[in-house]
């Protein structure tokens, strides 16, 4: 009762009471704890440590720990240039780095569904595959990843890949028309409506955004972008297609570049992107996808992972309810996570199979390593015998 009089009259609350703006923040922080929709943790602890987490003191490397009651959803990120190399092994390897340092340190949790995600005083970490050239185009890779606990995929990186189509033009794979999403990048879409796992538009075209958005029977999500109305960069969602989002959640990216598409930026127009989102669509689809350690300029303020609570004052202070902020801080992904997971017992239900064509390679014939692992099985049957 005195809170909700608080929120109404908050003004005068703080001077009666002594409550202040930062206390009703960390207050409300500390009871619907942040998630995140990206952080890139992972692609650093590649890159300055090799993966050698026994090297590597997680309260010294960033303030990681300062406000360690949230969920992060930790990308397994490698470079397009492992396109049809050694894209799986990498991701193998990074989600391999990414569960170790989730289960081996008392700060960390992993997570894989809803059931868990309520733990007190623990980063949870949730694994998402960033760029669906990491499946090499093989639905029994993807499987494997949920198998492995991964429960998102971002469609594309900034590369096309052979059935979905990115936003980027850096790299010139795969370049179409007219096929945003091939055959076989719907049979990835419905295999991952079926097995659960999370649809991330984030970094697609908007053509492939587009198909998928018709498609999908789940809620999918842009894990880290913001509002084209407001910065005109291929990384964020314009208004029309905000508006067929249906319950999905765009979860805002800090990025300087992608606020006020300048490398310089302040957390006023961050909270501008929240404001003109709500505008358009409501509170129900907004969440924070910051991409801290995946961008390089920050706005100022809202640098690193212990200023999330800079953006909740500002917003406050934009009249958002506390309702509304406890949506954006973790209900809506909560909920879009659920509805993921209500899509997969229906099609449980249902009994949708597995479908059983490998890959995409199968257009190829059967590969050598296919010939190979049959004669193998052939080998061992008749030793048994
Ligand atoms: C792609 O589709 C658009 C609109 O339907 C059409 O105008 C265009 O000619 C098509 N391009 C190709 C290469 O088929
Ligand atoms: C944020 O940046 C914008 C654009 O540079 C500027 O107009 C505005 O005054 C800044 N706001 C604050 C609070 O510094
Ligand atoms: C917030 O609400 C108060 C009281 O209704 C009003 O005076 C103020 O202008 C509002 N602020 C914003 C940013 O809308
Ligand atoms: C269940 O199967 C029916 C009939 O094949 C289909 O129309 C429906 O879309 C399926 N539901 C789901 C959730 O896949
Ligand atoms: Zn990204």
């Amino acid at each position: 009762m005195f809170q909700s009089q608080c929120i109404t009259l908050f003004s005068l609350c703080a001077l009666i009471s002594g409550y202040s703006e930062e206390d009703r923040v960390r207050d409300l922080m500390s009871r619907y704890p942040l998630i995140d929709g990206h952080n890139d943790l992972a692609l650093q602890l590649r890159k300055h440590y090799n993966n050698h987490l026994n090297h590597i003191n997680f309260y010294d490397i960033k303030e990681i720990a300062t406000d360690i009651s949230r969920l992060q959803m930790f990308s397994v990120y490698v470079l397009c240039g492992a396109q049809e190399k050694d894209a799986v092994r990498l991701t193998l390897e990074q989600i391999d780095v990414l569960k170790r340092m989730c289960t081996q340190n008392k700060d960390f949790e992993l997570v894989t569904s809803t059931q868990d995600s309520h733990l007190k005083h623990k980063i949870a970490c949730m694994l998402s595959v960033e760029g669906g050239h990491s499946i090499d185009s093989s639905l029994p890779v993807l499987r494997m990843f949920y198998q492995l606990g991964v429960r998102s995929m971002a469609l594309t990186h900034t590369c096309n890949t052979p059935w979905a189509e990115s936003s980027s033009k850096r790299y010139s794979f795969y370049q179409r028309q007219n096929n945003s999403l091939t055959t076989f990048g719907r049979a990835v879409v419905e295999e991952m409506n079926r097995l659960g796992m999370i649809i991330d538009l984030s970094h697609t075209s908007w053509g492939t955004a587009q198909a998928v958005l018709k498609l999908s029977k789940a809620p999918v999500i842009f894990s880290h972008s913001s509002s084209y109305s407001l910065c005109n960069s291929d990384r964020n969602v314009p208004d029309w297609m905000l508006k067929e989002l249906n319950r999905g959640l765009i979860m805002v990216n800090f990025h300087s570049n992608f606020i006020s598409c300048k490398r310089e930026a302040n957390i006023s127009l961050v909270a501008d992107h929240f404001d003109h989102i709500k505008n358009i669509i409501g509170v129900d689809s907004i969440g924070i996808g910051s991409d801290f350690e995946g961008a390089i300029s920050f706005p100022k303020g809202l640098d690193d992972v212990s200023k999330y609570p800079a953006l909740i004052k500002e917003l406050l202070q934009r009249n958002w309810t506390e309702q509304e902020l406890a949506d954006i801080l973790r209900r809506n992904f909560v909920r879009v996570f659920d509805e993921v997971e209500k899509v997969k017992r229906k099609k449980k239900k249902n009994f949708t199979k597995h479908p059983d064509s490998p890959s995409a390679s199968d257009q190829h014939g059967p590969s050598a390593l296919h010939i190979l692992l049959t004669a193998v099985l052939l080998l061992s049957t008749l030793s048994l015998l």
